[in-house]
């Protein structure tokens, strides 16, 4: 055998890409930055990349289940991109996100060859009318899409006892860290599949949890952005006055540059995207990746309340090395003395967020369905009839489908209902944004996820950032909450707080 081939074939097996310059490029944990730098150097083309994932989803998604389909158009797609990259040299011209191959979950809708299902054989063969306006944007900057990545069915909202990472088109979703651990969810697949290089960049979405909690459970960045930030047009709904999609990546660096393609206005989704356009910098949000990001900044820490710490007083001690590394950057960390107050505040909110979201739900979905080109469903009715219809199929007997049968039973939008709505709208402003401004907060810092329940009610963004492993490997993450449009701060703190820590380790696959 040749010599260049040998090193060529023993590279690749290593996660190495070799060629005529005879400069070596590393797939495994490549960030954005060093594909972008590697194309640009003509080190490594669009084809190899997706070859790589393509591989890696073969070789891992029978153990994991992350990925539900993958792109047949991919591989021509990256053809494509390769041959635009060559026309458009000089390097360094491409756009942001050219060649790029990334996972969706596969509630976010996509105009080609992909279904688009929410995990169900309820939506499989649904044929929508268009890209969602995510895609679009995604398209626009030169991204490929690669497959459609598991969730949890429905984003969790079809029963309360559906397990995280499960539907019935994939089964379950393996957290890669630990096999028998809990891979959170909704947007599991998403998580799992870049923390396993299973793909470049993931997109899923949120609508109380579902980007920040699998991101802790699998030690990846995942930013929720400010509700409306993103287009949630195409996107298999629960409420929009909370849903929201945004990057699930590796690095703090690589979501920001997801989020970068991402934001802003889209006519299907006018009056959100609208509002929340005028947060958007001009210059975007990669400026916000500085290395002095915590500097004067100002973190609550929740001390007792259970949106912070819960009862854990080991979780606080584990969490102490983050915060001298906090201090140590030039955050002023400001123990929040969370009172009972403050705790029913934000109990009594999580408990009207979830009726307000029952009755958002059957309205928000049939839009969905309605909208389709064509679909085995037409209605939250019709999908609860399906489901029993193919209940060996869907797991009915074992999962259920309680919520979606406590979403059927409500009607509208009426006088009770608004009440609802100004409560929740009163508890934010009188909990979280209180808080925030009382004390003259940048972010407020939780262990995990745990800072969801404070932000989602109200539309708040939050990241979560890779902090560590517990004593049998699994990971845990450290989270961020701001008030609505706060994600360059949220960007300086966890970027900043990343690049001090560099606590993410790839899975031991
Ligand atoms: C979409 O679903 C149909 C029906 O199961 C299947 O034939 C097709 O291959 C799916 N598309 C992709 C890209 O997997
Ligand atoms: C701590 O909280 C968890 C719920 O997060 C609960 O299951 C556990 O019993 C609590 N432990 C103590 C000692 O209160
Ligand atoms: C709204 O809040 C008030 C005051 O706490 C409460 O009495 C009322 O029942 C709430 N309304 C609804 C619909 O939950």
């Amino acid at each position: 055998m040749d010599i260049t081939l040998l090193i060529s074939l023993t590279m690749t097996i290593l996660g190495l890409s070799y060629n005529a310059e005879g400069s070596s490029f590393s797939f495994r944990e490549a960030s954005l930055h060093d594909i972008r730098t590697a194309l640009d150097q003509n080190r490594l083309t669009s084809r190899e990349l997706v070859e790589f994932y393509l591989r890696e989803i073969q070789r891992l998604n029978p153990v994991l289940n992350a990925v539900i389909e993958v792109n047949p158009d991919a591989l021509y797609l990256a053809d494509k991109a390769d041959q635009e990259r060559k026309s458009t040299q000089p390097s360094g011209s491409m756009k942001g996100l050219a060649g790029v191959p990334i996972l969706l979950k596969d509630n976010i809708a996509t105009k080609d060859k992909l279904n688009t299902t929410a995990g169900s054989y309820a939506l499989l063969r649904s044929v929508v009318p268009q890209d969602a306006g995510v895609v679009k944007k995604l398209r626009k900057a030169g991204a490929i899409i690669l497959g459609k990545a598991s969730m949890t069915e429905w984003a969790a909202y079809r029963s309360s006892s559906l397990p995280n990472g499960w539907n019935a088109r994939r089964g379950q979703s393996v957290n890669p860290y630990l096999k028998s651990a809990d891979p959170c969810g909704s947007s599991t697949g998403s998580a799992t599949s870049v923390a396993a290089n299973m793909a470049a960049v993931t997109l899923g979405t949120e609508t109380a949890g579902s980007i920040l909690c699998p991101s802790s459970s699998n030690s990846v960045v995942g930013i929720k952005p400010t509700v409306g930030l993103t287009s949630r047009a195409g996107v298999v709904p629960i409420s929009p006055r909370q849903d929201t999609v945004g990057p699930i990546c590796r690095t703090v660096s690589d979501a920001v540059y997801v989020l970068d393609a991402i934001v802003g206005f889209d006519p299907d989704d006018a009056i959100a995207t609208n509002k929340a356009s005028k947060y958007i910098p001009r210059a975007g949000y990669l400026q916000f990746l500085k290395s002095n990001g915590l500097e004067g900044k100002r973190l609550g820490i929740p001390r007792n309340s259970f949106v912070g710490f819960r009862n854990s007083s080991e979780k606080l001690k584990t969490f102490e090395p983050h915060f001298n590394t906090l201090r140590k950057r030039g955050a002023v960390l400001v123990d929040i003395v969370d009172t009972a107050d403050f705790d029913i505040i934000v109990s009594s909110m999580n408990n009207d967020q979830y009726k307000a979201m029952n009755v958002e739900f059957k309205i928000a979905l049939n839009a969905y369905l309605e909208q389709l080109v064509t679909s085995p469903v037409r209605s939250l009715a019709e999908a609860i009839v399906f489901n029993e219809k193919h209940s060996k199929l869907e797991k009915i007997e074992e999962y259920g489908q309680d919520i979606f049968e406590a979403a059927e039973k409500t009607n509208g939008i009426g006088r009770m209902e608004r009440e609802l709505l100004l409560n929740l709208t009163r508890a934010c402003k009188n909990g979280f944004e209180k808080l925030m401004k009382e004390n003259k907060l940048d972010a407020l810092v939780t262990a995990d996820h745990n800072v969801c329940y404070v932000i989602s009610a109200g539309g708040y963004p939050g990241i979560n950032v890779p902090a560590g492993y517990d004593n049998d490997g699994l990971p845990y993450g450290i989270s961020f909450g701001g008030l609505k449009g706060s994600e360059p701060k949220l960007i300086e703190i966890a970027y900043d707080f990343e690049q001090a820590t560099k606590i993410r380790k790839p899975p031991p696959l």
